[in-house]
């Protein structure tokens, strides 16, 4: 073979292998859907991938989503890298991902410079989140401080006219509202429960004595209202938290 074809054989296995290293230099990041909406992903992301040169692949944090590194209110085993309103925001690797790559990830969110890009993001002016890596969290710990059983009763009684909320009401519920077996699986599930009475559609018909501002006189509930105290929805969490997440076959959307 002369030199020059010897030269240009070399040019293109470096290239092959410049184009597999590149290629394998992504991850997926998959975070609570709200920080994709703000606007923090396309802050930071781009941010981090000039620094450390892997690319990053944001996507919305949803059951089976397959992913290397998470983010978000209630992510297993994850440490806590900032705050936003009244959320702390954990990241974490996902089983199974690029471990290596996420974890450079997470190293740089929870470094000075991650922290301070963070706080950097300010869309209107504002800062929306600010850094927290070091900060204590007990996350978990709130979920389990109500009855299960009591919240069992609570939940068929306050939740199951319309949610299948367990075996018990496996058959009754409304076919297109979620299950709280479907719910379970979210990765911020819990977040949604404890503020349920400000997501659609409860707003409507529910009353959370002290919380909630009384109905609209001239718009009352266009159907039987639902009450009820904080200390009676600790119980449902506490009971949602013993619900075995739904196995779903397939990623599913559900917002
Ligand atoms: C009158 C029917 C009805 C009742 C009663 C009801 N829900 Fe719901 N709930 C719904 C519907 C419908 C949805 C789905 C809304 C959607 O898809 O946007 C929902 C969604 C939810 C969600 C997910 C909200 C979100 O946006 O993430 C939670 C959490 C929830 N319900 C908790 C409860 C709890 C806890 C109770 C009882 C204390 C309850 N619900 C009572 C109809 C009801």
């Amino acid at each position: 073979m002369s030199i020059r074809w010897r030269l240009a054989l070399a040019a293109m296995l470096m290239l092959a292998v410049a184009g597999a290293e590149a290629e394998e230099r992504r991850i997926t990041v998959a975070v609570s859907p709200d920080l994709i909406e703000s606007g923090l992903m396309k802050h930071m992301l781009p941010r981090f991938s000039l620094k450390t040169g892997i690319r990053t692949t944001p996507v919305p944090l949803e059951p089976g989503v397959e992913a290397d590194a998470l983010v978000g209110p209630s992510v297993d085993g994850g440490r806590p890298v900032f705050r936003g309103g009244e959320a702390v925001y954990l990241a974490g690797l996902d089983e199974g991902g690029r471990t290596e790559l996420a974890a450079r990830f997470l190293d740089w969110l929870g470094s000075e410079i991650g922290q301070r890009t963070v706080a950097s993001f300010a869309p209107d002016g504002k800062p929306l989140y600010e850094p927290a890596a070091g900060a204590r969290v007990e996350v978990k710990a709130p979920a389990v401080t109500g009855d299960a059983m009591a919240g069992e009763r609570l939940a068929l009684v306050h939740c199951g006219r319309c949610h299948v909320v367990g075996p018990k009401n496996r058959m009754a519920g409304i076919g297109s509202t979620p299950s709280f077996a479907v719910l379970r699986t979210l990765g911020d599930w819990e977040r949604r429960f404890r503020a349920f009475f400000t997501l659609n559609p409860h707003p409507a018909f529910t009353q959370v004595p002290g919380v909630t501002p009384p109905f609209d006189k001239a718009r009352p509930p266009p159907i039987a209202p639902l009450e009820i105290t904080l200390a009676d929805l600790d119980a449902i969490l506490a009971y949602v938290a013993s619900v075995a997440p739904a196995d779903l076959a397939k990623p599913l959307k559900y917002e």
